[in-house]
């Protein structure tokens, strides 16, 4: 319960979270994370594959927590394998990266719903969780201008693919959510061109 309010309080502060964009290192959060769940669960036989080197343009500690989700979720849902696998990569096809495990999968005629708080196409009986990891993760990636979405089959595994704007191709004020609301122009006035400064 506590770790569900946790969640819910997180979803919520997310919507004013100011966005502090650098170019990260999405490879190395993933290679830590990883280690850490590999630590947690030492018996068990996954095998990892992190694309070195991939970066983008994005708030490193909100893109951890995307991460995070993404990768405790394919940890989660392969466990009941006796070899799972679980990939980190950038897939040009798709002009994406993208989390691939091979575990439980899921019916692609809900691919929608994933996203949705509370939403879970698995019983907390076969795996345990409340549903609003997913949901986190949307706001996060949309609130950076990119996009979120998922590719699976059931019991073939899943694949979650997010954009976001590549390390400097894209300069800030174009990345949508970066722009100021309309409504801070009336906070900060900006002096009038022609009039003499104090
Ligand atoms: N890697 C995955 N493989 C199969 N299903 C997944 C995967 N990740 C997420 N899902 C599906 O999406 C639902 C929502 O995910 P999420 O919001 O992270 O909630 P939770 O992890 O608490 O179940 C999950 O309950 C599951 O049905
Ligand atoms: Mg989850």
């Amino acid at each position: 319960m506590d770790a569900l309010v946790e969640d819910l309080l997180k979803l919520s502060r997310l919507s004013r979270a100011e966005l502090k964009p650098k170019n990260v290192d999405l490879s190395a959060i993933c290679d830590s994370i990883l280690t850490e769940l590999k630590r947690s669960e030492p018996a068990r036989e996954v095998e990892l594959s992190v694309a070195p080197g991939l970066h983008a343009l994005g708030d490193e500690r909100l893109m951890r927590v995307v991460l995070e989700n993404l990768l405790r979720n394919a940890w989660k849902f392969s466990s009941k394998l006796p070899r799972a696998k679980i990939e980190f990569g950038y897939d040009p096809a798709e002009a994406a990266f993208f989390v691939r495990d091979n575990g439980a999968g899921f019916d692609m005629t809900y691919a929608d719903r994933l996203f949705a708080v509370f939403q879970r196409l698995h019983t907390s009986s076969e795996f345990p969780g409340a549903g609003v990891g997913l949901a986190i993760v949307q706001r996060i990636i949309n609130r950076h201008g990119g996009k979120v979405w998922a590719r699976g089959a059931l019991n073939q595994g899943a694949t979650f693919y997010f954009t976001l704007p590549a390390e400097q191709k894209l300069p800030l004020e174009e990345i949508p959510a970066l722009k100021l609301p309309a409504d801070r122009e009336y906070i900060t006035p900006k002096p009038k061109t022609g009039s003499a400064q104090p």
